[in-house]
């Protein structure tokens, strides 16, 4: 099996790569190592990734832009499956240059469609969809304030499922764009009889994520707390997040392509059981390192969500799938991977 990956450099897209480059198959990550100009950063983490999966033989990597239509036509040629996880990923980067966001993840999602569409055998796609296409709707549902975290109250208590309303809020240009070629997806599975699934992806963490104030939290707090980096929390601290361990999503993408299911769409994360607030992963933090990381609290970010949780109904029981592992057995995996590569940071 020829299997694509954009973004092969990033950390959801060089887990997906190892995942199907481990199991024997051919595949082809695709990047332009844009990350760190993405979200304003100097980053080696890329390079780092890049590198790491070079110790697979049946790995390619070309180094490409998604947005350029003709040299990405020419990597999917052959293609059985296009797992997309390239993108600019932060919200606080979107609402700084929207253009730059609405290229990316609207032009190079749109252009993956129509490459697709064009192949023969069309590749099953995989999409990177995210929880930010729901946008400050989620703030509608109540919740109720506890000491460190807050809770859904009703209906919504254990998470939100695919029928959510997407409309009548805000989303910010990262919301926006990625609604779009999640819609867009939707549209050309019905269309022109792409197999496609789409996932709403909660937070992910995991080895090899290097999170960032503006995007990957977890990694980012962990990161901070082992290296004595300033903490910012913006807002109280209490929101709350179910979080997943990135080996997982990537078993669902796999789940989704043998399922033979022509099309779907499913919010995933950690569910109910792997929730975790900014404030409770503070305190787990001081109990791996022995000290409690230093923070200040700074008004809280545009949309930014109290809650969030993923209802798992649907992915447990189209795709016969659950998360594996526990989020306090996978935070300290990743506590474990940072202490080790603390020169990366
Ligand atoms: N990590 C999360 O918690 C999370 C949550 C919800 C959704 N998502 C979505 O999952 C996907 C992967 O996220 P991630 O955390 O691995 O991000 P990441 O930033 O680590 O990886 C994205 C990769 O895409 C590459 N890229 C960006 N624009 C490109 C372009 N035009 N052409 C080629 N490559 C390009 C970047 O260089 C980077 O390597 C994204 O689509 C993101 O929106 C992630």
């Amino acid at each position: 099996m020829k299997v694509i990956v954009t973004g092969g450099a990033g950390f959801v897209g060089s887990h997906a790569v190892e995942y199907y480059a481990s199991r024997g198959n051919d595949v082809l990550a695709f990047d332009n190592l844009s990350r760190g100009k993405l979200l304003g950063h100097s980053i080696k983490s890329l390079y780092y990734n890049w590198e790491y999966l070079k110790k697979y033989k049946n790995i390619k990597l070309v180094k490409g832009d998604i947005c350029d239509f003709n040299r990405f036509k020419r990597a999917c040629q052959g293609a059985n499956v296009i797992i997309h996880t390239a993108a600019q990923t932060a919200v606080t980067s979107s609402i700084a240059s929207p253009r730059i966001d609405f290229e990316n993840n609207t032009i190079g999602t749109f252009n993956i469609l129509e490459i697709s569409r064009s192949l023969k055998p069309k590749p099953v796609i995989i999409f990177c969809s995210t929880n930010k296409v729901y946008g400050s709707n989620v703030n509608r549902i109540s919740v109720r304030e506890g000491i460190k975290r807050y809770s859904f109250t009703g209906k919504y208590r254990r998470g939100i499922n695919e029928k959510f309303p997407i409309d009548l809020c805000e989303h910010t240009p990262y919301g926006s764009s990625k609604l779009s070629g999640d819609i867009y997806m939707q549209d050309y599975a019905n269309l022109y009889g792409l197999r496609i699934g789409v996932f709403r992806m909660s937070c992910i963490y995991g080895p090899r994520q290097f999170g960032l104030e503006e995007q990957g939290w977890v990694a980012w707090f962990i990161i901070a707390a082992i290296l004595k980096k300033p903490i910012t929390i913006y807002g109280d601290g209490k929101q709350v997040r179910d979080i997943l361990y990135v080996t997982d999503l990537v078993e669902a993408y796999e789940l989704f392509r043998k399922s033979g299911l022509k099309h779907g769409v499913y919010n995933i994360g950690g569910g109910f059981k792997n929730t975790l607030s900014l404030l409770e992963l503070l305190d787990i933090l001081a109990k791996h390192i022995g000290k409690r990381p230093a923070y200040r609290f700074k008004k809280w970010r545009p949309s930014d969500q109290k809650v969030y949780i993923s209802d798992l109904s649907r992915v447990k029981k189209e795709l016969k799938w659950q998360p594996r592992t526990d989020y306090r057995e996978g935070i300290f995996r990743l506590i474990s991977w940072v202490k080790k590569n603390r020169n990366l940071f």
